[in-house]
């Protein structure tokens, strides 16, 4: 493909939490190996390491942000404060970096992490073209924003719209299912975030969601009516078009990878809980007994700080660990990708973040669903009702679970379907696929800006 000399930098910002600045990097690297030149621009917080990738210029602005906002857990006021925050200092990075343009390197165009929606703004002062990212399903942007708001402005009712004959093309989402998630409490802020990020959208030159068109067609479908201005890519899953990057924020643990290697096919169950979920003491001692008394060999990510008021691991007691020996591998970070493709793993009991379900379902591994907040409430209804790949986990049940996900027929019917799901995810990738074929477009798209 013939590279438009001039405009080559795609700048891009993002937003600084591990289960999003994976699928940013990810992206950069996928647009860098066509040849475009990349800029990182990044809030303090949460700074990628510059030095895992040398091809790439990364710019830190100042975000006047604390952990201590982190440590709260409101979403909402994160999102709203680095909106607030990084909106005035990326402003002078773009003006600064269009002084110093040179003609053989101009900035194409800017792409944004979804959340950081001021990015837009900031794209239309200086008549850049805006790409706004959604590292999450492409339903979401239907079932957080689109619909709510055309609710909110009185212009559908929320029952008819989960009603059979109002909507029969969402039918196959089963977004009846989602009631629930849909009328989660809505706030003012709430209220104020959904026009920010729909606005955003609408003014965005192009929408690019870490999802294949197999898995969404008429969500995308749906979102394109919606926004006609924008094009919409489904390009993902991104990881596996840029399989060697790692972006971990904390170290990497690959003892685990020694561990693995001596357990038998299939035969591990995987748990992870991502990088923001917390726990109380109650719930990580009920998860330890009950892989305990599963009998399977199982590898635990335990994260710093994900026990809340607590120093976790160290709660786990001789008798848990003399129960265990070495059945049991506990990690505080994992090499998940790594992980989740070892034939040694069989399943993967996950929070649901969506990065982790597309690496699962990557790799053809069924999953025990322990679904937190957010997208995720969303993405479990997708993995146990529409793919059928994975089962919910009741309270108190967690022994039989993975049973009957690492042993049961039941859990091998889903482990087919998995291996069904990777094999399409395959398909989509290569020559002539979907997302083969919608990075493509998005390569020349970006071109011809
Ligand atoms: C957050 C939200 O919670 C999630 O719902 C949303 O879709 C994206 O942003 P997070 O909770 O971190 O993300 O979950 P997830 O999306 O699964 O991302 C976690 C990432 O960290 C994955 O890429 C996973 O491979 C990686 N990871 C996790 C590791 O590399 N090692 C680990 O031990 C755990």
């Amino acid at each position: 493909m013939e590279m438009n000399q001039k405009s080559n930098r795609v700048v891009f910002m993002l937003y600084p939490f591990q289960g999003h600045i994976n699928p940013m990097l990810q992206l950069a690297t996928i647009l860098h190996s066509r040849g475009f030149s990349i800029t990182l621009v990044h809030p303090q917080f949460n700074s990628p390491n510059p030095s895992n990738h040398p091809e790439f210029t990364f710019i830190p602005i100042s975000d006047n942000f604390s952990e201590s906002k982190v440590s709260t857990g409101d979403i909402i006021s994160i999102v709203s404060a680095l909106n607030k925050n990084c909106e005035a200092p990326f402003k002078q990075c773009i003006e600064q970096l269009l002084k110093e343009d040179d003609h053989h390197d101009q900035i194409s165009c800017i792409v944004y992490d979804g959340l950081m929606f001021f990015a837009q703004s900031v794209a239309d002062h200086f008549k850049l073209p805006g790409i706004s990212v959604r590292t999450s399903p492409a339903a979401t942007i239907l079932v957080y924003e689109v619909f709510p708001r055309l609710h909110e402005q009185g212009y559908i009712s929320l029952l008819d719209l989960m009603s059979q004959d109002q909507a029969p093309d969402i039918e196959s989402l089963r977004l009846k299912e989602l009631a629930a998630v849909m009328r989660e409490k809505t706030t003012d802020g709430i209220v104020e975030l959904r026009a920010a990020l729909t606005d955003s959208l609408k003014k965005s030159s192009a929408i690019i969601v870490n999802t294949m068109n197999f898995l969404e067609q008429e969500a995308v479908k749906i979102i394109q009516e919606m926004f006609p201005a924008s094009s919409i890519f489904t390009t993902g899953p991104f990881h596996k078009l840029a399989p060697s990057i790692s972006s971990s924020l904390l170290k990497e643990d690959t003892n685990c990878i020694s561990w693995l290697n001596r357990q038998s096919p299939k035969s591990v169950i995987y748990v992870s809980f991502g990088s923001m979920a917390s726990i109380d003491e109650k719930e990580l001692l009920e998860m330890a007994w009950g892989l305990a008394d599963s009998e399977q060999p199982f590898l635990w990510v335990i994260r710093p700080g994900m026990v809340r008021d607590s120093k976790g691991m160290e709660l786990l007691t001789k008798s848990f660990e003399e129960r265990i020996g070495e059945r049991g591998c506990i990690v505080e970070w994992a090499p998940q990708k790594e992980v989740l493709k070892h034939e040694a793993v069989g399943g993967f009991w996950t929070h649901c973040g969506w990065n982790s379900i597309l690496e699962s379902i990557c790799e053809g591994v069924p999953m025990l669903c322990r679904p937190f907040f957010g997208d995720q409430n969303l993405n479990v209804r997708f993995v146990c009702d529409v793919w059928n790949v994975g089962l919910e986990l009741e309270s108190g049940k967690i022994k039989k679970a993975i049973r009957k996900l690492m042993v049961d027929r039941e859990g091998e019917e889903m482990r087919k379907r998995a291996k069904d799901l990777k094999q399409k995810v395959d398909m989509s990738l290569k020559e002539g696929g979907s997302s083969y074929n919608s990075l493509n477009d998005l390569a020349e798209k970006i071109l011809s800006f």
